[in-house]
C-alpha cells in the first residue's frame, strides 16, 4: 500500500475469522429504508446500501435489525426485521451487493425491549428484565415494562439465535448484537432496570450479563466458524444512580468476549439525554453541561471522545479487536489505531456525508471529502420514521436521481448566488460537463452560511469547512467564479448562457409595524449587511468570539420571530450576557420549528435557565421607541422595554429576482430560498436537482 500516511487505516484486519481489507467500519445506522409492510429488503434500500458500501469501506453493519417485530422494534414499520424465514431471500441479496464490492457485510441485531425514543410505540407492557412503573423508569423514553419469566427469557435468546441463523443463511458474514443504549439486552446488563432474583439477576456481573453470554455463546456454537459475532456494549452509564459504572462495564464487555464475541464495539449511555451518548458531540449544544461524564475525553469537542473507553478496555485485557465512533474522521482514526488504543474505526456521518470516503483516504484527497456537519438532520428525520437524508448530501436516498451522469450536450451555465442551493447546483452541474459560471454579489462565497455558522455556537468549523470543500471543487472542476458581481439581466446579456440556475436567496421579512422610523430596529437583513464585510477578514469562530467584547444592541433585546432563526439569533444573544425575550405572532408550534427535536429539546430547558422569555401567538399593538406594546395569547396586555429590537423571520421568496430572470435563457430554474425559504437540506438538494435536468 503506497499510502504510508494512513498505513494503519488502510491495512486489512479480522474480524473472527472475517477477513477485512481496511479498518473502516460503517456502524449501525437507521434509514427507515426497508420495506415497510413486507420488512422485505427492496430496490431503496439495495440502491441506498450500494452506493454507502461502493466507497470502499471494509465492513458494512447493516442498521439495527429486530429479532421479534413489532414489539422488538422502535421504530416500526420502517426497521430491519429478522423474525421470520420468508425475509431470507430479499436480505440475500443485500449480502450479494456487499460482496460484489469485497465488503464483508454484518447485520446489528436488536430487541428494543423498554425503549422507546421515536415515540413511535403504543405497546403496553414491553418486554424487560423486570417490571418498572412509569415512576421507576429512568426517563420520558420508555415503555412501562413487565418482567420476561424464564420462559420467556429462554424464547427471546432464541429469537436473536433464530435471527443470526437467518442471516448467517442470507449470505451475512456476521451479526453484532446490540446490548447498548437501552436495548433489551441491556436492561439485563444494567442494575437501572434490572431487579431479578433469580440467575439473570443484578446481584453479580455474570448473571447481568447471562442474558447475552448465552446468546452469543449458542450462535457460535449453532453456526459456522466463519461467522462472526460481535457487540456492542455499554461500558459506562451515567445520569441515574444505578446506571453502569465504568468498572463494571468494562468485566461484563470480557464476560461477553468469554462468551465468543469475536469483537466488542465500545458505547455508553447517559439517561435523561435523549441521544444518550451516541453523538458526544451535541453535549456542547447549546452548552456543555456541568455534569460532564467523567470517563470521556472532552479535549476535541466529542471528537473520540468514546476512545478512552477503547483504552481502558484493553488495559482490562481483552483480546478481540476494539471498535469505537464518535465523530472519528481518518486522521483521528489513523492516530487511535496506531497507538493501539482501537482495532477499528467506526463511522457513521462522515460515511453519509460523502460515502466515497474510503476510497479518497487511499488516493489521499482529504481535501475532497465533503465535510459532515455534525448537525443530525439525519438522526431528527429517521427519529421520525422517515427515510433518512443527509443535510449536505442529497444523494441519500436519491441514490437513482442524483447520478451525476455526464450531460448528453454541453451547455453554459449561470448560476446565481453562492448559498447552499446555488453551490451544490454549480458543483453538480460542472460534474456533468457544462461551463458553470457562478455569480455572488458578495466577495465570498456561502451566502448565508457564514452568518449561520457565526449565529451558532456548534457546527462552526464545519460550515466553514464546507464553503471551503466547494472552493476546492470549484477550482478541480474549473467553475468560473464571478464574486462581488451582482448578476442581473445585463449580465445575462453579455454571458448569454444556455441555462439560468437563480439559486439568490430569499428575501428578508420584515414585521408588520416596521414602518415605525423611530424605533431601534435591526432587520436580519441589516444584521447581514453589517457582518458579511467583516466575515471577508475575520472567520466565522473569530467573528463570534469578537462580538462576545463588541456588539452593539444594548443590554435588552427583544427577538422578533421564534423559528430556527429567531432561537439561533437568541441563543446568540444570551450567551453575549443580554437579556433576551422572544416574541412572535405565530402560536407555540412555531417555536423552534426548524430546528432537530434533540436540539429543541436542549435549547428550551437553556433557555429558561438563562431567563429568556418566550410569547407565542402574540397580537403586537404597537412599537413606538424603545417599548413595544403587546397582547399576549392569554390576552393580558404587555409592555416590553429593549435597547434593540431585532427581527429574525423565516425569509420570503425573492419575487423580484424571479421577475428579472423569467426567460432569459433556453433553461431557467429557480432553486433554494428565492423560490421557496426552507433548510439547508431542502436547499442542497434543490440546487442537485436543478442542475441534473439540464
Ligand atoms: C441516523 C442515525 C441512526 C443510527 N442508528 C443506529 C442504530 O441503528 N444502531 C446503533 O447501534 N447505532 C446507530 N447510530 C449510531 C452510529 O452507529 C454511530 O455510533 C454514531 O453515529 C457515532 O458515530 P459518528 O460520529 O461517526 O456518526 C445511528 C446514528 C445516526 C446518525
Ligand atoms: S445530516 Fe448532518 S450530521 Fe448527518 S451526516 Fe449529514 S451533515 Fe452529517
Amino acid at each position: 500500500m503506497s499510502n504510508t500516511r494512513f498505513k494503519f487505516l488502510l491495512e486489512p484486519g479480522s474480524i473472527g475469522r472475517v477477513k477485512t481489507k481496511n479498518r473502516l467500519i460503517k456502524t449501525a445506522q437507521g434509514s427507515s429504508v426497508i420495506e415497510p409492510d413486507t420488512g422485505f429488503v427492496g430496490e431503496r434500500a439495495l440502491n441506498y446500501y450500494e452506493n454507502l458500501i461502493q466507497g470502499g469501506v471494509g465492513l458494512m453493519i447493516v442498521e439495527s435489525c429486530g429479532v421479534e417485530y413489532p414489539l422488538g422494534t422502535h421504530h416500526p414499520p420502517v426497521q430491519f426485521r429478522l423474525h421470520d424465514d420468508v425475509l431470507i431471500p430479499s436480505f440475500s441479496k443485500l449480502s450479494a451487493v456487499a460482496h460484489k464490492y469485497d465488503c464483508p457485510i454484518f447485520i446489528q441485531l436488536i430487541h428494543s425491549g423498554p425503549w422507546n425514543p421515536t415515540g413511535l410505540r403504543t405497546a403496553a407492557n414491553a418486554r424487560c428484565s423486570s417490571t418498572l412503573k412509569k415512576a421507576e423508569l429512568p426517563g420520558p423514553d420508555f415503555l412501562e415494562t413487565r418482567a420476561m419469566t424464564l420462559d420467556e427469557v429462554a424464547m427471546v435468546q432464541q429469537m436473536f439465535i433464530n435471527a443470526a441463523e437467518r442471516a448467517c443463511k442470507a449470505g451475512f458474514d456476521g451479526v453484532e448484537i446490540n446490548t447498548a443504549t437501552c436495548t433489551l439486552p441491556n436492561s439485563f446488563c444494567s442494575r437501572v432496570f434490572n431487579r431479578r432474583q433469580d440467575q439473570y439477576g443484578p446481584d453479580t456481573l455474570e448473571n447481568r450479563a447471562r442474558f447475552d453470554t448465552e446468546i452469543i455463546s449458542a450462535i457460535k456454537k449453532k453456526l459456522p466458524a466463519e461467522f462472526a459475532v460481535s457487540v456492542i456494549t455499554n461500558i459506562a452509564e451515567y445520569g441515574h444512580p444505578l446506571a453502569t459504572p465504568i468498572e463494571e462495564g468494562l468485566q461484563i464487555a470480557l464476560l461477553l468476549e468469554k462468551a465468543g464475541a469475536d469483537a466488542v464495539q465500545v458505547r455508553g449511555h447517559y439517561y435523561g439525554h435523549r441521544d444518550g451518548l451516541m453523538h458526544p458531540d451535541r453535549f456542547y449544544y447549546p452548552e456543555l453541561p456541568d455534569n460532564l461524564p467523567k470517563d470521556l475525553d472532552w479535549s476535541n469537542r466529542g471528537q473520540g471522545a468514546l476512545l478512552p473507553y477503547a483504552s481502558a478496555l484493553k488495559k482490562a485485557g481483552i483480546t478481540v479487536p476494539v471498535i469505537a465512533a464518535a465523530r472519528l474522521d481518518p486522521v483521528l482514526g489513523e492516530q487511535a489505531l496506531r497507538d493501539g488504543v482501537i482495532d477499528f474505526v467506526g463511522m457513521t456521518r462522515r460515511l453519509l456525508a460523502d460515502p466515497e470516503l474510503p476510497r479518497k483516504v487511499i488516493e489521499n484527497r482529504l481535501e475532497d471529502i465533503r465535510p459532515c456537519l455534525g448537525c443530525l438532520h439525519c438522526m431528527d428525520v429517521r427519529l421520525q420514521n422517515k427515510y433518512v437524508e443527509c443535510r449536505v448530501n442529497p444523494q441519500i436516498n436519491r441514490e437513482k436521481v442524483v447520478t451525476y451522469s455526464r450531460a448528453a450536450m454541453k451547455k453554459k451555465v449561470m448560476v446565481i448566488g453562492s448559498g447552499p442551493a446555488g453551490l451544490e447546483a454549480a458543483r453538480v452541474a460542472a460534474i456533468r460537463g457544462h461551463e458553470v459560471y457562478l455569480y455572488e454579489k458578495y466577495t465570498g462565497l456561502g451566502g448565508l452560511i457564514p452568518l449561520a455558522a457565526l449565529l451558532k455556537d456548534v457546527e462552526v468549523n464545519e460550515m466553514t469547512d464546507l464553503v471551503k470543500w466547494f472552493e476546492v471543487q470549484f477550482k478541480k472542476l474549473g467553475v468560473n467564479l464571478r464574486l462581488g458581481r451582482q448578476a442581473d439581466a445585463a449580465e445575462v446579456e453579455q454571458l448569454k448562457p444556455d441555462v439560468i440556475i437563480v439559486a439568490a436567496g430569499g428575501q428578508h421579512a420584515l414585521p408588520a409595524f416596521s414602518d415605525s422610523q423611530k424605533v431601534k430596529m435591526l432587520t436580519s437583513g441589516d444584521l447581514h449587511k453589517r457582518l458579511k464585510p467583516f466575515l471577508k477578514f475575520f472567520s466565522p469562530r473569530t467573528l463570534a468570539k469578537l462580538t462576545k467584547i463588541w456588539l452593539p444592541v444594548g443590554k435588552k433585546v427583544v427577538v422578533i420571530g421564534s423559528r430556527i432563526h429567531g432561537c439561533e439569533t437568541a441563543e446568540f444573544l444570551t450567551k453575549r450576557h443580554r437579556q433576551v425575550t422572544i416574541i412572535d405572532t405565530a402560536g407555540p408550534d412555531a417555536f423552534g420549528e426548524g430546528m432537530t427535536g434533540d436540539d429543541k429539546y436542549l435549547l428550551f430547558p437553556w433557555f429558561n435557565k438563562k431567563g429568556v422569555k418566550n410569547y407565542q401567538g402574540v397580537k403586537i399593538e404597537k412599537l413606538v421607541e424603545n417599548k413595544l406594546t403587546l397582547t399576549t395569547q392569554d390576552g393580558q396586555k404587555l409592555t416590553l422595554k429593549a435597547d434593540t429590537f431585532i427581527t429574525a423571520l423565516p425569509l420570503l421568496p425573492n419575487t423580484t429576482v424571479m421577475e428579472t430572470f423569467k426567460g432569459k435563457a433556453a433553461e431557467v430554474y429557480f432553486v433554494g430560498d428565492c423560490l421557496e425559504p426552507r433548510l439547508i437540506a431542502q436547499a442542497t438538494a434543490a440546487g442537485s436537482l436543478a442542475a441534473h435536468q439540464i
